[in-house]
């Protein structure tokens, strides 16, 4: 069914009984499109440098309050041998944007090394930022096939209220490269933070429409959390409670599985930070993904996007099995061993 923009309003405002049999379509599209089956993505937080500044983020280059680090080789070859000793099939790359030469090559060399240590078995989904169309070329030939790069607001003018406004944060570019992953062959995944200062019900409106748009494969959408060492703090007290952020972030996902029911849609760290049950609850309404953070204990406090993000300790064994149980909570049983590849990514490249 193709849902216009009433009413897909209707639905982000729906209360009471309505929101609940609009999460209840949500869980039936997902059961009858990509099934019960929570796929797992190990996260390693490569590294906490960036170059960018924006406005909303822990890490941002603007705060002197973060112990910068980047991952060795080895470190990171440790985690990749961990998701796959769990059958976690596929891991997420995910770090600031750095632009040098090195960075470019040093990230090939550790997609080859993942590639040879799995026998090609592993997949791998990168997270790091805006870069050339040839760089991004280089990192697919290298093995990876999946891209996640979130606009973080559809909306230009929001965007700009987000973001800096110079040449290293502008949204044409954003938008370019985009395009570019998707031209370099990537599953494209985007998303956007909800509850942002100064966005409305019809800014959500138009980001659903925006992914639609961009024919996405992949979507990761999370509750915006307040991070007191940036400059988007000092309106923390005209944002919306976090329970409002927290249900209109699960609304977007019901309708996001109701507008594209063959996409991958993460359940997102960010709702745990805000309700221990967020992701579950993601999971129930339509989210089929989830991001185990597998990044080494000596650094991953350092990767703080916002405050209260959820930490799973030193004990990653149990904390395997905290996300299984979490993802059984949710009445799915998790996809182990599977890279868990885009429905809709799988069926385009079908019809080709
Ligand atoms: N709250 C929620 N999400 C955030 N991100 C960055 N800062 C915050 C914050 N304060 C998200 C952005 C980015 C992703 C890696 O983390 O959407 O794309
Ligand atoms: Fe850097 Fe990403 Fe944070 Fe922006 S959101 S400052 S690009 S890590």
């Amino acid at each position: 069914m193709e849902y216009n923009k009433d009413d897909i309003k209707r639905m982000l405002l729906a209360e009471g009984a309505n929101k609940e049999l609009l999460f209840a379509y949500a869980a039936e599209e997902k059961r009858k499109n990509v099934g019960n089956i929570t796929y797992l993505r190990g996260l390693v937080e490569y590294s906490n440098v960036c170059a960018k500044n924006c406005l909303y983020c822990g890490i941002r280059s603007g705060n002197g309050n973060v112990q910068r680090y980047t991952l060795d080789t080895v470190s990171v070859m440790d985690a990749a041998r961990f998701a796959m000793a769990k059958g976690y099939g596929s891991i997420v790359l995910q770090g600031g944007e750095i632009f040098t030469p090195e960075h470019v090559a040093r990230i090939e060399d550790i997609l080859h090394k993942i590639k040879e240590l799995s026998n090609g078995e592993l997949g791998v989904t990168l997270s790091l930022g805006e870069q050339s169309l040839d760089t991004y070329r280089r990192w697919f030939a290298a093995g990876a096939h999946r891209y996640l790069l979130r606009i973080e607001s559809s909306d230009r003018e929001l965007y700009n209220k987000l973001h800096p406004v110079n040449k290293l944060h502008d949204y044409d570019t954003r938008i370019e490269a985009l395009n570019n992953l998707r031209t370099a062959g990537y599953q494209l995944g985007t998303g956007v933070m909800i509850g942002v200062p100064f966005q409305t019900i019809d800014n959500l409106v138009d980001d659903i429409e925006f992914f639609r748009s961009m024919d996405i494969d992949m979507c990761g959408m999370g509750p915006y959390v307040e991070h007191r060492d940036t400059p988007l703090y000092k309106y923390k007290d005209m944002l919306q409670p976090t329970g409002w952020r927290m249900e209109m972030t699960l609304k977007m996902i019901a309708v996001l599985r109701m507008v594209l029911p063959k996409v991958n849609i993460a359940a997102t760290t960010a709702l745990e930070a805000i309700d221990p049950e967020g992701r579950t609850r993601a999971l129930k309404v339509g989210a089929n993904i989830i991001m185990p953070n597998i990044t080494p204990g000596i650094v991953r406090d350092s990767y703080k996007l916002y405050e209260g993000k959820p930490s799973p300790g030193d004990d990653l064994e149990s904390y395997g099995a905290a996300i299984n149980e979490l993802v059984e909570r949710a009445g799915d049983v998790v996809g182990y061993g599977k890279w868990g590849d885009s429905l809709y990514f799988r069926e385009k490249y079908e019809q080709k």
